[in-house]
């Protein structure tokens, strides 16, 4: 008797998809791209980041993170928790020469990028060569175009990925941005800031928080809920509006269903006239601005709309005011964006199975974009 051998199946390691092997995979991804870099003497200053030891970014007066995609809301989370002390910014690669800011020698600029290989950001960081600025990859291919492209580079670690829609690479750019940030306040601003070490913890803890989320999400019963919605809307605040921009983004690629994320303040100049009791609204709590958060939920539930929300919720309350709650393990608010995204990881994969879409490659979509 013979058994078949089917390489592909063999490769997803027992799962029906590449995306979900890679969604179960972010603890281990996290762990690799944190290993090492958390500074483990009593000051708990962040550790030499290979090519960015002590020091290093000491000249940098701005950041500018560049990206495309996932990586473009990376860099966006990235420039949430970074600003603060000094001025960083997000831009999408595809526009970084249309009317942005010039970088300058003061300037760091952060490439975000699974591949390396991304033309719009390959020309962003052309371009911020060319204006004389500093510029870093943060990437997960050793030898792509972007590290030789850029002076320095910081590797994400996340292992392949093969799954069109990017997963644990997304999380593990989070991971490696918080380190830089670190890096970077140590250097410019001096002063280590009183928190560090809250959130280098939180930090380290993140892989396991990762875990215990993936194994206690109830997201595969919601996803059955919202089957024939007309649309789907995400909304957060902070870095919790980079987190409900990725939700979409993912939730829309691999259902094919309309789905947009929004900043939560933008609500009410605009959105809320989409909002009915047919487009379920997904609200992300990092534990920063939270209230605020509650109050464009109370918008969104007056107009009858199914609210689920995703944080922690230590006293219970969260669960009082949202229709379905995704609970979090409760962290800091800088890395809980990226237990929020888990679940919506999950969200997205439960739903796009259940209508038996093509997860892995979906139409139209490339995993690496060469051309501009
Ligand atoms: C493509 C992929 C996305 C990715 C984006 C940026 O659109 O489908 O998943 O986020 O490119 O790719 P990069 O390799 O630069 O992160």
């Amino acid at each position: 008797e013979t058994v078949e051998w089917d390489p592909e199946g063999a490769a997803k390691g027992g799962y029906d998809h590449f995306m979900r092997k890679e969604i179960e995979e972010q603890p281990t991804a996290l762990r690799q791209a944190i290993r090492g870099r958390v500074g483990t003497d009593d000051r708990r200053t962040p550790a030499d980041l290979e090519s960015l030891p002590r020091d290093s970014l000491a000249g940098v007066e701005r950041v500018h993170f560049v990206g495309m995609g996932t990586s473009y809301h990376a860099a966006m989370y990235g420039a949430s928790v970074v600003d603060w002390g000094i001025p960083a910014q997000a831009y999408l690669s595809g526009e970084y020469a249309d009317r942005t800011p010039e970088p300058d020698e003061g300037t760091l600029v952060v490439a975000v990028t699974q591949s390396g290989e991304t033309a719009d950001t390959l020309e962003a960081v052309r371009r911020a060569n060319e204006h004389g600025a500093r510029t870093l990859a943060v990437t997960n291919v050793v030898g792509s175009t972007a590290t030789r492209d850029c002076d320095d580079s910081l590797f994400i670690r996340a292992g392949p990925e093969v799954g069109v829609a990017a997963t644990k690479t997304f999380s593990a750019q989070i991971a490696t941005l918080a380190l830089l940030r670190e890096r970077l306040h140590t250097d410019t601003v001096g002063a280590h800031s009183d928190d560090i070490d809250e959130r280098l913890t939180a930090l380290e803890r993140l892989p396991s928080l990762v875990e215990q989320t993936i194994e206690d999400s109830p997201v595969r019963s919601i996803a059955r809920e919202f089957d024939d919605s007309d649309a789907y809307f995400f909304i957060g605040r902070g870095t919790g509006r980079s987190v409900a921009l990725e939700g979409a983004l993912k939730f829309k690629e691999i259902t094919y269903e309309h789905a947009e994320g929004f900043a939560a303040s933008e609500l009410k100049h605009g959105p809320l006239a989409l909002v009915t009791t047919e487009t379920p609204v997904f609200a992300v709590f990092t534990g920063y601005d939270d209230e605020a958060l509650l109050t464009s939920v109370e918008e969104v539930s007056a107009r009858g709309a199914p609210v689920v929300g995703i944080g922690a919720d230590p006293t219970g309350a969260l669960a009082e005011r949202v229709d379905h709650l995704l609970e979090l393990p409760d962290t800091h608010p800088d890395v809980a964006g990226v237990l929020a995204n888990v679940q919506l990881q999950l969200f997205a994969y439960h739903a796009a199975d259940r209508i038996g879409r093509p997860i892995d490659k979906p139409r139209n979509l490339a995993k690496c974009v060469t051309v501009e």
